[in-house]
């Protein structure tokens, strides 16, 4: 039987990971491997047992590390896993070092990869993802777009075989999760105490934003001077430099309230209920869009640009004056052009696949 191996490690990756896994279930021998990048139980875990996310088989325990050690070690056992399992196909997902990892394990072994995905620039090479999606990019054979205008920046680097434009499978989920009715979970807002549309919900983890003292400074500060409850779901790495750089002391007694960071369904209606979000997430932008809910991205450029053309995002960076300034009159554009596809990226890209593996 075709086997396909998929590679995991981050947050994002294990929720764009089912919808297309149970799909190519049918036609394929899966084998999911997890980098380990992502450790703590509500930052991997989670994802799995909520999503129904068969478990890995294999888990690399990677965890964190410098850029170069921590891809280097996903390297080196991947290559292993792969020269064992003899894939015919690997899948990889977004912008991580677990993805650039996966691609150039597979591309060295000459084993066909699909990234989904795939085309994202920020044109900011200060970002570690931007490498990863370049390199990631240019060594796949399948390359699966979320976003038309993505299939034109492949297009512009000489990337056109087996360019697809399929939508976004962030979207997909979004949209399966949401139809379901959230029974179990939609305690969150009373847990918290806070009603719709009378909270803003905020999420930052980049690098830019959390080694630079002063960037994240700045984020918090601007938080603190918005008169309106912020909802912080705060990532592990962030939580480490809030400490490092004595910031409770701003965040006590202010109109932050910190929390762990939260499963899918739970952040689903965070994100829905918002009056506003502040982040330098890529799939809280996105969605946010989806939800109808102005964001502000704590960024100086987006890889979704859409987001800002069609007026739904505004890009703050970390200007505190500019943040607070679209915090508190951000105009809410009435038009809501779609961008991300019809919700079933998964199924095209379940389909593209399949042909593949009936012309072998
Ligand atoms: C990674 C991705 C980023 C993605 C994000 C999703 C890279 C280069 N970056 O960033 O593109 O947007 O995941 O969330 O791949 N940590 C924990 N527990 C964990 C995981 C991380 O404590 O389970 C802490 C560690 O101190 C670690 C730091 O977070 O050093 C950063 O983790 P890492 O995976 O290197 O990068 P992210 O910032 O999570
Ligand atoms: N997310 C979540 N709980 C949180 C914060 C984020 O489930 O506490 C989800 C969010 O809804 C989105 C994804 O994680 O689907 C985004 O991941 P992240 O921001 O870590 O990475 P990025 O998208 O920037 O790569």
């Amino acid at each position: 039987m075709f086997k396909i191996a998929t590679i995991v490690g981050a947050r994002p990756q294990f929720i764009k990971t089912p919808l297309i896994s149970s799909e190519i279930r049918k036609f394929a021998r899966e084998i999911l491997i997890h980098t380990g990048q992502h450790y703590d139980s509500n930052m991997s875990a989670v994802f799995f047992d909520e999503l129904k996310i068969p478990k890995a088989d294999y888990n690399l325990g990677i965890g964190s590390g410098t850029q170069g050690k921590q891809t280097g070690k996903m390297l080196q056992k991947i290559e292993q896993i792969l020269l064992k399992e003899k894939p015919d196909m690997v899948i990889i997902y977004g912008d991580t070092n677990s993805t650039v990892a996966g691609a150039l394990a597979a591309a060295k072994l000459h084993i066909p990869i699909a990234h989904i995905e795939s085309g994202m620039r920020s044109y900011n090479r200060q970002m570690p993802e931007e490498i990863n999606r370049i390199i990631s990019d240019h060594v796949s054979e399948f390359l699966f777009c979320s976003t038309s205008s993505s299939v034109k920046i492949l297009k512009g680097e000489g990337i056109k075989k087996n360019v697809y434009f399929v939508g976004d499978v962030m979207h997909d989920i979004q949209k399966k999760i949401k139809n379901q009715k959230l029974k179990t979970k939609d305690t969150i807002l009373e847990e918290l105490n806070i009603e719709p549309k009378k909270y803003i919900l905020a999420t930052v983890h980049r690098q830019e934003n959390t080694d630079k003292k002063e960037n994240l400074i700045n984020i918090i500060e601007a938080f603190a001077k918005i008169n309106e409850k912020v909802i912080f779901a705060v990532h592990p790495r962030t939580k480490k430099y809030l400490k490092e750089y004595r910031l409770e002391r701003i965040i006590k007694n202010s109109n932050i309230e910190l929390i762990d960071p939260v499963g899918f369904l739970e952040m689903i209606i965070l994100e829905s209920n918002a009056k506003l979000i502040l982040t330098d997430s890529g799939g809280v932008q996105k969605e946010a869009f989806l939800d109808h809910v102005p964001c502000i991205t704590l960024r100086e450029e987006t890889e979704w640009v859409e987001t800002v053309q069609s007026g739904w995002n505004q890009l703050a960076g970390t200007n505190k004056e500019k943040i607070i300034k679209f915090a508190r009159n951000f105009p809410k554009p009435k038009n809501h052009p779609n961008f991300l596809g019809d919700g079933n990226a998964y199924l095209k890209i379940a389909k593209i696949i399949k042909e593949y593996v009936n012309s072998k």
